[in-house]
């Protein structure tokens, strides 16, 4: 009983709330870039620049990067050469800096992030702040309600309306439960009121062991 309400309970948030991580790659047309790009891959690319990245490839540009997503988080992998700044609706999530020196010694992919944001429509913006910068857009994830991205409102509100459901399900069967429990446990306690009258009544319960069948334990 409990674990079906479990299960249904499960069922309810599955419908309400699961949360996916979609993954965009640098060549996704989703992704707007302002100025000139390079692509760099496998064919265009040494194996040493794209080795490790999503997909071997990274899109380089010197100008604005725009991203317009619906959901509720956003991961972005970057490189950069110079220096960027990066925004979330608006609000600041990075100001990055990286020396030309820094980028050849190390060369590690910046990763910056704003999650836990109102589900809804978003816009990620990479915007270089100085000349000569190159900024290297390796993948961009961003975190939505699962089942295929809707196209349309009417998936969501059908989901909505089934998640509810097996919410108010969820909750009638936890009524259910408790209140069988209860009886349950009621009935149990006047058993055994009844059956300690029982043993307190009969000073010698194994004299008559033989013949008593249980008949009289009327409950
Ligand atoms: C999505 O990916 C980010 C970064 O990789 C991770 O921190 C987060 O937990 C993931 N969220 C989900 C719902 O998988
Ligand atoms: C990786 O690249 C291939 C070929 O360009 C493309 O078909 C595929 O969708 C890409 N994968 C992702 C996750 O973008
Ligand atoms: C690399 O990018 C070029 C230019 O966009 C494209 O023609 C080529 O198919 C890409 N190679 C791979 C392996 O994706
Ligand atoms: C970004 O940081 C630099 C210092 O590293 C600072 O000079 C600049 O004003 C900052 N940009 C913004 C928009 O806050
Ligand atoms: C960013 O994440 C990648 C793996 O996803 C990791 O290799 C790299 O070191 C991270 N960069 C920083 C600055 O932590
Ligand atoms: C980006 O590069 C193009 C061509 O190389 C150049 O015309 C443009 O001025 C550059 N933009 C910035 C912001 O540096």
């Amino acid at each position: 009983m409990l674990r079906s309400f479990l299960l249904l309970l499960c069922l309810g948030f599955a419908f309400c709330s699961t949360q996916q991580n979609y993954t965009v790659d640098d060549t996704s047309p989703d992704i707007h870039y302002s100025g000139p790009t390079f692509p760099c891959n496998t064919t265009t690319c040494p194996f040493e620049a794209t080795g490790g990245l999503s997909n071997n490839s990274i899109t380089l540009t010197n100008e604005t990067i725009t991203f317009l997503f619906t959901g509720t988080a956003v991961y972005a992998s970057i490189e950069l050469i110079g220096t960027c700044f990066i925004t979330v609706d608006g609000d600041e999530i990075a100001n990055l800096s990286v020396t030309l020196a820094d980028a050849i010694n190390g060369g590690e992919l910046q990763n910056v992030s704003k999650s836990n944001m109102a589900n809804g429509p978003h816009s990620l913006i990479i915007d270089p702040t100085t000349r000569g910068t190159v900024i290297g857009l390796d993948h961009l994830i961003y975190t939505a309600a699962s089942g295929p991205p809707a196209k349309s409102h009417v998936g969501a509100i059908v989901g909505g309306v089934i998640g509810g459901v097996a919410l108010t399900i969820g909750v009638l069967f936890v009524a259910l439960w408790a209140r069988r429990h209860r009886l349950i446990m009621r009935r149990n306690q006047r058993k055994n009121v009844i059956l300690r009258g029982i043993t307190s009544a009969r000073p010698n319960p194994d004299y008559k062991a033989g013949v008593d069948d249980g008949k009289d334990l009327s409950t």
